[in-house]
């Protein structure tokens, strides 16, 4: 149709209406999960930024809220993070009442438009009711431009080991990480990444955090999101493993490493505030690709999140890797297993997971195909893995979107493959997350009729249902 409901997502998080980019500001309090993001309410093309809003208990099943943060004098509210100040550090609310603090980028248009190069500034906003109404700080910006015109995204943690805060800032082309008492005012710490990784585009969207390997050595992480230079082309989000020692990070690492090696999965971050007795780092990424993210056959709405995932560190034969791993949350959407013996089944359910264990053979392939021959094709050669999406289903709207593309496999030997197949996108899941390949399809029928060649001992579809509220 023309409004492309058909490819309203069953079991992803989209904006009922408008445009939507990056999620912003995630953040666990008192028994709800929030989820922000760069909104345009007024076209399904990007524009003016405000910070949309909607709240989960579970992660999974999420309810609208009304927009966060709209843009003022000062400019776009662009991307960012969110913490509960537990100690009110801020003096926003009281201990007992504790704040939650957005901090995020001014995009100043008036700057943009006189040509100036420092219209990208740092400015915080609290909100004491749960982040159901939100009071932009008086002082805004809390941290000014120093004359670089990339200059944004803050993602900001408590460091406890020396009670501050510290803020990733995406710099053109580096990390730079700052340091603050109370959120309001904030000194530049080092900085990190000239030299490493890929720079291909403009760095964005950074997230450092530690996680801790299967023997309990503990890593810091820290995630960059670069456009264009994606390894599918574009856009795509490239971690580093290394040290932090509470004012820079550094690593010995000399490969580029990337979260997701599908085309559609930018600007990712995780959420702040997880408790304790949970531990897990939990992530979400924008389900799409700035090289035709405003072009893509949905009219009402523009774009979905990925499923949440949980990133876990694994120490290989290789060196350290960072795993993607759906939520064990999302059990709780699945139906019950249809175990199927043929190599060639059709599904009822427009939208479900595959799951394929146990295999056996090197060489592998899944086909994902509609009665319109419209065929998805997954397949493993050599130390690489193949995703087609060439003859998938609408590819016309860009160039570059009906392709083949290449993942490397480094050795991985498979064993499983999840997919999460929904109305337009598909997450491959290789091993326990080893690789995750996330990309968007648009075909003009669901995938219903599967074929996969190759051994593997134990092949079952899970339907899912929607969650969608819309
Ligand atoms: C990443 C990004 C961010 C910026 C936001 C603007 O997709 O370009 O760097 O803050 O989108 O919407």
């Amino acid at each position: 149709s023309i409004t492309g409901e058909q490819y309203r997502p069953n079991f992803h998080f989209t904006p009922k209406t408008g445009w939507m980019n990056d999620p912003n500001g995630m953040v666990f309090y008192e028994g709800e999960y929030h989820l922000f993001y760069q909104f345009y309410p007024d076209d399904n093309v990007w524009g003016p930024m405000h910070w949309g809003h909607a709240v989960s208990k579970d992660i999974i099943r999420w309810e609208h809220l009304p927009i966060a943060l709209y843009p003022d004098e000062l400019g776009y509210i662009f991307s960012g993070s969110a913490v509960i100040d537990w100690e009110n550090t801020s003096g926003f609310g009281t201990k007992k009442n504790s704040p939650m603090v957005a901090i995020f980028t001014y995009h100043s248009m008036e700057g943009e438009k006189a040509g100036t190069i420092d219209f990208q500034t740092q400015g915080i906003a609290y909100s004491i009711d749960k982040g159901r109404t939100w009071i932009k700080y008086q002082n805004n910006p809390v941290i000014t431009n120093p004359g670089i015109k990339d200059f944004r995204d803050p993602k900001v943690f408590w460091y406890a080991k020396e009670n501050k805060w510290i803020m990733s800032l995406a710099v053109k082309n580096h990390i730079a990480f700052y340091s603050s008492k109370d959120l309001k005012s904030w000194k530049l710490e080092g900085q990190f990444g000239a030299d490493n990784g890929s720079h291909d585009g403009v760095w964005e969207c950074p997230d450092l955090f530690p996680l801790i390997d299967q023997n309990g050595v503990e890593k810091w992480v820290l995630l960059v999101s670069i456009n264009p230079g994606g390894p599918q082309g574009g856009s795509a989000t490239q971690y580093f493993i290394g040290d932090f020692d509470g004012n820079t990070f550094t690593t010995s690492e000399k490969e580029i490493k990337w979260l997701d090696y599908g085309a559609d999965n930018y600007a990712g971050i995780t959420f702040s505030d997880i408790p304790e007795n949970d531990g897990r780092r939990l992530f979400m990424g924008w389900l799409s690709n700035w090289q035709y993210a405003r072009e893509v056959p949905t009219y009402s709405w523009r774009s979905a999140m990925t499923i949440p995932r949980e990133l876990t560190l694994q120490e290989t034969e290789n060196g350290y890797i960072v795993n993607s791993i759906p939520v064990e949350e999302l059990q709780s959407i699945l139906s019950k297993g249809i175990i199927e013996k043929n190599n060639e089944f059709e599904v009822l359910a427009a939208t479900y997971l595959l799951e394929i264990d146990k295999i056996t053979s090197e060489a592998f392939s899944i086909n994902l195909a509609n009665r319109l021959n419209e065929v998805l094709k997954i397949s493993v050669i050599e130390d690489k893995l193949f995703v087609d999406r060439k003859l998938a289903g609408i590819g016309s709207f860009n160039d570059v979107f009906p392709a083949i593309h290449e993942v490397p496999l480094n050795g991985i030997r498979i064993h499983k493959i999840e997919v999460f197949v929904d109305k337009a996108s598909i997450e491959i899941f290789i091993n326990n997350g080893e690789r995750v390949i996330t990309e968007l399809v648009f075909p003009n029928e669901p995938y219903k009729s599967i074929s996969i060649s190759g051994d593997a001992e134990l092949v079952t579809i899970y339907p899912i249902d929607s969650i969608s509220e819309n």
